[in-house]
Formats: C-alpha cells, structure tokens, sequence
C-alpha cells in the first residue's frame, strides 16, 4: 500500500480553450465557492464552503447539509465546528480534526494539532488506513505530511521540507501562476510522489526512521497543477488541471490519461466519488478568489457549479474512510 503525496509541478500544457463535454453535469447551483463535497451510502450530502468570494466566514456556515436544495449549518448552529481544511492556527488555538458522527449530528471527537503545525501551516486533506488505524495528513501551508494515530490522539510530522512535499513549481490557474495581493508566489500544488504506508506506520514509533524517511519517497506521476485528487476503487486517482480545465486520471501503475475536459471546470478543488460511480467537481474558481487575484479583486462568476461525471467506477474504501 503506498500513501501519495500531491506537489507542484508543471506538465507541457496545452491552452487550447477547453469546450463543454456533454457528459459533465451541473449537479449543484451555488453562490458560494466550495472547495469540497462529501456524500454518504444512504444519500446524505455535504458540502464545504471557501469563502475566498469576498464573503466573511465569521457567522456564516462553513460545512452544509444539502436538503431540499439548500444548503443547511452543519452539525448545527452552535457547534464551533472547525473543518479540516482551510484551518489556520492562531495564537491560542492551533488548527484541529473533527470527527461528526453521522448518526446523532454530535461533534463525537476533536484532535488538537498544534503541537505539529506551525504558524504558516495548512491541513487540507486527509486519508485514512483502516488496517492500522492511521490518519495521514497534509500540510499544503508549509509542506510535511502528518501521521496521526486516530485511537491515540498523538501524532508526528514528518518530510518536512523534503522535495516531496515542497514546491515543485507554484500552483497555476486558466494558465497563470497564482500570486497573493503582495506578488508572491503560493507552495504546493502538482506533481506526484508516493511512500509506501508501512514506512509512515513504522516512523510513528521510531523517531530515527522518521527523520529519514526521504530515502522511501519515490517520484510517481508528473500532474499537473492541481485543486485536488480523489481515489477510485481500483487505486485510480483523479487530478483535476487547475489550467487546462480537465480531470486526468492516474492509474496505479503511473500511466495518465485525460478523463474529461471542459471549459466549466474552472478550478476543481477536492473531488469526491460516489458509490453511484460520480466524480463529483466541485468547480471552486480559487484562483479568482480575492486571496489569489492582482488587488484583491474578487473575479469569481456566479452561480457556481459542482459538477459530476460518471467514471464507471466506485469509491476506494480507504479514501471514504
Ligand atoms: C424536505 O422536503 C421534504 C418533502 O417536501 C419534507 O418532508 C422535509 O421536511 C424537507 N426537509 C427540510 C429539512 O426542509
Ligand atoms: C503537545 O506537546 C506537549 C509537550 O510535549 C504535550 O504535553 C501535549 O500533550 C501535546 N498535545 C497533544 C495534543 O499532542
Ligand atoms: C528504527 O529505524 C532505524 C532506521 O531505519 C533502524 O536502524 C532501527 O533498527 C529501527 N529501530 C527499531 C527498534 O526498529
Ligand atoms: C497501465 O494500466 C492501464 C490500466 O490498466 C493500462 O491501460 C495501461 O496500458 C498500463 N500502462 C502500462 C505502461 O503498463
């Protein structure tokens, strides 16, 4: 079993405007970017919002459940509830895990990560091994994967600062690399590596392996700039092109190939497979957002969309976790 690691990098692109694809479907109509849906075997959705739109995330709800077309606060109003993603820590309060229990909508655990992140850090995915009971998370704001013992609570940080990990090349929309309101450059984005797990389980316990991991790391599948993955049931993984507007798939032996392309998928951020066998887009326009635009103007077009796909394939059973 290997974990992989998505980093920046640049492929030879064609920026030959993409057309519309018959075959991708406008799934969900929204006035706000989100980065990330999820769905459950029994029809629940879920989506996440990315208030890089200008709008202020203070009051406003983070995660929904969508029912009956809208978009409804979840667990509930109330619950302080802090997403994995787009979690930064501040002075107190250092960004954390939350599990909700599906069953009673109750906040069932929260994992306090402050003791592996740093100031600039940035916790946007995780993946689970259901063998081990290990989490594997990724810091896209300084560049480290995080092994995390769900049972424990305690987790370590490790490949931090490795090339792996790090800025291949700085990530990329529409053909033009993103740039903050100051002109610098953002870390992180395509190209991949993997490691095999069992290394990542192994270092947990032996801080000498852990500070050595980097001989395990072996390059994978030059992607391209990418919002984000999503894996398949037969260990396919999905890479959306931040600049060609295309998902490309990525098959277990290394082999890419072009899924879909299409002038709509502006930015796809984190993806999701259902077990209908959808890859569902969430089409999230980053990098038109405020944080990403000259001047901070927000050139993001409304409606947004999440689209879906049929890939005749369902979810890995490790990426649902
Ligand atoms: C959604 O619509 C159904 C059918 O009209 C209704 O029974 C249900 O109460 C609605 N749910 C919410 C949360 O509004
Ligand atoms: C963080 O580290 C401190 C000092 O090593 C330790 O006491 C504390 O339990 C740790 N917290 C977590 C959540 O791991
Ligand atoms: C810890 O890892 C180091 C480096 O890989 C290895 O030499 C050593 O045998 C390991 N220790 C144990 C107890 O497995
Ligand atoms: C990789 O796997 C895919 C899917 O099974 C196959 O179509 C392709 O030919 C393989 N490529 C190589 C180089 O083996």
């Amino acid at each position: 079993m290997y974990l992989y690691s998505v980093i920046a990098a640049a492929g030879l692109l064609s920026l030959t405007q993409a057309e519309t694809d018959p075959r991708v479907q406008v799934a969900l109509t929204l006035d706000t970017p989100s980065n990330g849906v999820s769905t459950t075997p029994s029809g629940r959705l879920f989506v996440l919002y990315a208030r890089v739109d200008g709008t202020q995330a203070q009051g406003l709800p983070e995660v929904v459940e969508w029912i009956n077309d809208t978009g409804v606060p979840f667990p509930q109003r109330g619950v302080e509830l802090v997403r994995r993603q787009h979690v930064r820590p501040g002075h107190d309060a250092g960004p954390k895990l939350v599990v909700v229990d599906l069953s009673t909508n109750q906040v069932k655990r929260v994992y306090n990560m402050a003791n592996v992140t740093e100031s600039a850090s940035l916790l946007d995915d995780i993946r689970f091994n259901p063998a081990t009971g290990m989490g594997y998370l990724t810091d896209a704001g300084v560049g480290a994967l995080i092994v995390l013992d769900l049972d424990s609570g305690r987790a370590i940080r490790v490949l931090d600062g490795d090339e792996s990990t790090g800025a291949f090349t700085p990530p990329s929309g529409e053909g033009t690399l993103l740039r903050s309101s100051t002109g610098g450059v953002f870390p992180a984005s395509g190209g991949m590596f993997r490691i095999e797990t069992q290394y990542l389980d192994a270092a947990f316990y032996n801080s000498s392996l852990a500070n050595t991991l980097a001989q395990y790391v072996e390059p994978f599948a030059l992607t391209p700039s990418t919002g984000g993955t999503a894996i398949d049931a037969e260990g396919s993984i999905y890479v959306s092109d931040t600049d060609r507007q295309a998902i490309e798939k990525v098959y277990a032996n290394g082999t890419r190939v072009t899924v879909v392309r299409d002038e709509r998928l502006l930015w796809v951020d984190a993806m999701w497979i259902s077990s209908d066998e959808k890859l569902w887009m969430p089409a999230a326009q980053l990098n038109r957002g405020v944080p990403f635009s000259p001047g901070g103007v927000n050139r993001i077009v409304t409606p947004l969309h999440v689209y879906t796909v049929d890939i005749g394939v369902g979810p890995s059973g490790i990426d649902h976790a």
